[in-house]
């Protein structure tokens, strides 16, 4: 069978062939892949950045956002069955650290985690993929011509999670709401595919979201934005330090910019006992000039926590199911249309090299059911 592969650290892509898997233990899956999102990670390891071959190996098979159905089950597994479609997670833990041990892979310790498609593990651009079936959720049949939204929303959907849990806790003393977030003002910044979903997943817990990106308004993702009821802010036309000032400051900032210097320039946004998580990944290596002793002052004076979140649990990947499933019943058209482009699996060159600027989430596809 045919597989997109790369050699880490050296710009370029190409079909490589590789057996077709095969199921070996009882707790195993194997999945027909049906489509494959293209993300940030993607290419940037198509352009010679950030990713680890199998050990011993020198190609690495990408793509970790994925959508299949189900083809075949070892003898001992429950949660599926022929037909089921379903997504496997990104990570595999490094059996040492008490996160891994405990399936909490996304917060491994020792770093030696592998990740599907990126980090020493292949990935699942490629028509058939077998593996565990504690790493598989299962996607209802109602959503799947967004279910390749599963692996992005489940980042987003942990994000939010992590801020919630340390919201309800750090406040529970004067504030015992349910749900934190409702009525709080929020500001996403970056609306990309991460952003965008945040955004659903945030109206949908009743946030007020206000919207950061560089485009102009009349463009798709400040429209989808907005016909979710959130608003745009044109960071062209605002600076970062003064967002506070005109919109008022923020309760909760989402980010998915990967923009360093903005990323530290939004703590100005903050408001007091505010919480400001980070999903983008920026380039390394690259300094910054940032009036340091105001924002330690303003952290420290307005108790506000800053934190970093990546990759996602199986429970948010469940999480996520659930945001895409009301995503679907509330605002059919803006779910779907986050998805801009669908191309073939032979055009796989055309899909990771070409990035239009009206582009929200491409879709590698390798098969139609
Ligand atoms: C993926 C995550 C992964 C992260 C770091 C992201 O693009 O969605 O699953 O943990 O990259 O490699």
């Amino acid at each position: 069978m045919k597989a997109i592969s790369i050699v880490p650290h050296v710009v370029g892509i190409s079909l490589v062939d590789r057996q077709e898997p095969r199921i070996s233990a009882p707790d195993e899956v194997k999945l027909r892949v049906l489509q494959i999102g293209i993300c940030g990670t993607d290419r940037e390891e198509v352009n010679g950045g950030r990713a680890d071959a199998p050990p011993g190996k020198k190609e690495l098979v990408i793509g970790h956002e994925m959508f299949g159905r189900v083809v075949e089950t070892g003898s001992g597994v429950t949660a599926v069955k022929p037909g089921d479609y379903g997504a496997f997670t990104v990570r595999r833990g490094c059996g040492q650290c008490k996160a891994c041990l405990n399936n909490r892979s996304d917060m491994c310790y020792t770093g030696r985690y592998t990740e599907r498609g990126i980090k020493g593990a292949d990935g699942y651009q490629t028509p058939y993929v077998v593996d565990k079936e504690q790493y598989l959720v299962k996607i209802p049949g109602k959503i799947k011509d967004i279910g390749v939204l599963t692996e992005p929303m489940s980042v987003a959907a942990k994000a939010i999670d992590e801020a919630l849990i340390i919201q309800q806790a750090r406040i529970s003393d004067f504030d015992q709401d349910k749900n934190w977030l409702a009525g709080k003002r929020v500001m996403v910044a970056g609306l990309g595919p991460i952003g965008l979903l945040a955004a659903f997943a945030l109206r949908l817990r009743g946030a007020h979201v206000l919207g950061l990106d560089v485009v102009d308004e009349a463009t798709l993702r400040p429209q989808l934005l907005k016909e979710i009821g959130g608003s745009y802010i044109d960071g062209r036309k605002l600076k970062p330090t003064d967002i506070d000032t005109t919109c008022g400051e923020m309760d909760f900032i989402f980010e998915a910019t990967g923009v360093a210097k903005l990323q530290v320039q939004l703590i100005d946004a903050l408001a007091p006992n505010g919480i400001y998580v980070i999903t983008g990944i920026p380039e390394a290596g690259r300094s910054i000039t940032v009036m340091g002793g105001d924002i330690m002052q303003q952290l420290v004076l307005k108790n506000q926590v800053v934190l970093g979140s990546v990759n996602a649990s199986l429970r948010h990947f469940s999480q996520a199911v659930a945001y895409l499933e009301q995503s679907m019943q509330q605002w059919p058209q803006a779910i779907s249309r986050v998805i801009t482009t669908r191309v073939p699996h032979t055009e796989f060159e055309t899909a990771l090299k070409n990035h239009s600027p009206n582009e929200i989430k491409a879709v590698v596809q390798w098969a139609d059911e």
